[in-house]
């Protein structure tokens, strides 16, 4: 699997750069771009894009997604672990040093967020947004991480950069090669590896959590999470729900 790669100063967003390519036929693409000018984040939210961090979308065609993984819940997956896996030694090796998080409470928040602990905060680092389109036959996986960017000051009870996380600047290109390398060798692995490496990253599993869908809010604890979504045990009995916010509740 190759990619071209399209490397932009700036854009509004490179989700919708590659929308515009894949209705023209391109696929097999990422698009980065140093700055996003009106970055978009799940449920129609804003995601700030200033210089310093990483922000790319990668342009896949719909029916190779398809055949060979069957759901496009597993790009998620795929995407979500790869990040973790690129970050991991970043973390781990600052927190040798620095005392304000540990290593264990990094992982995966459902459905795709990668988040750390810091001083009893679950503060967010990374996120997806995926999108597809059936008429044109692609699928988009949109990822921001914070590496070296500014958090606006609104938002620093629930983001971070690694910058200030670890105390340190990085090279964001080498991370980003580090994560198509985790991509590439991920999404030739199987269903249940996939899934093995999620459940080990995710901080969602076994958790007691609260879910706001666009509908109601579910209390409950997470027994299981798969490409479809995540299963909780309420009072009302099990439920199934694939889409919302996560907040952990302990
Ligand atoms: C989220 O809300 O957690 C998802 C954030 C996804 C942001 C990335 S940055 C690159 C791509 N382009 C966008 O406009 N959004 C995604």
């Amino acid at each position: 699997m190759d990619f071209d790669i399209i490397h932009l100063k700036e854009v509004d967003s490179t989700n919708k750069y590659c929308r515009n390519l894949g209705k023209s036929g391109r696929k097999n693409l990422i698009v980065i771009s140093d700055v996003q000018s009106s970055g978009v984040g799940r449920l129609e939210r804003k995601w700030h894009s200033q210089y310093g961090g990483l922000y790319f979308s990668i342009l896949l065609e719909l029916n190779e997604v398809k055949n060979k993984n069957e759901n496009i819940g597993k790009l998620n997956f795929i995407g979500s672990i790869s990040i973790y896996e690129s970050l991991f030694d970043y973390i781990n090796n600052a927190s040798q040093s620095m005392g304000d998080y540990n290593i264990k409470t990094f992982g995966i928040k459902f459905p795709n967020d990668l988040i750390i602990n810091v001083k009893g905060n679950n503060k967010k680092i990374s996120g997806i947004l995926s999108e597809v389109n059936r008429d044109y036959g692609f699928l988009i996986l949109g990822i921001g991480i914070n590496i070296n960017n500014d958090i606006p000051r609104n938002l620093k009870d629930i983001a971070i950069s690694l910058k200030e996380l670890t105390g340190k600047e990085y090279d964001r290109f080498e991370i980003f090669n580090k994560f198509i390398d985790r991509f590439k060798n991920n999404y030739h692995l199987s269903d249940s590896e996939i899934i093995n490496k999620y459940e080990k990253y995710s901080k969602t599993l076994g958790n007691y959590v609260k879910i706001i869908t666009p509908k109601e809010v579910i209390i409950g604890n997470v027994f299981k999470i798969d490409y479809g979504g995540i299963y909780l045990s309420t009072i009302d009995g099990i439920r199934h729900v694939n889409v919302g916010d996560c907040i952990h509740l302990r």
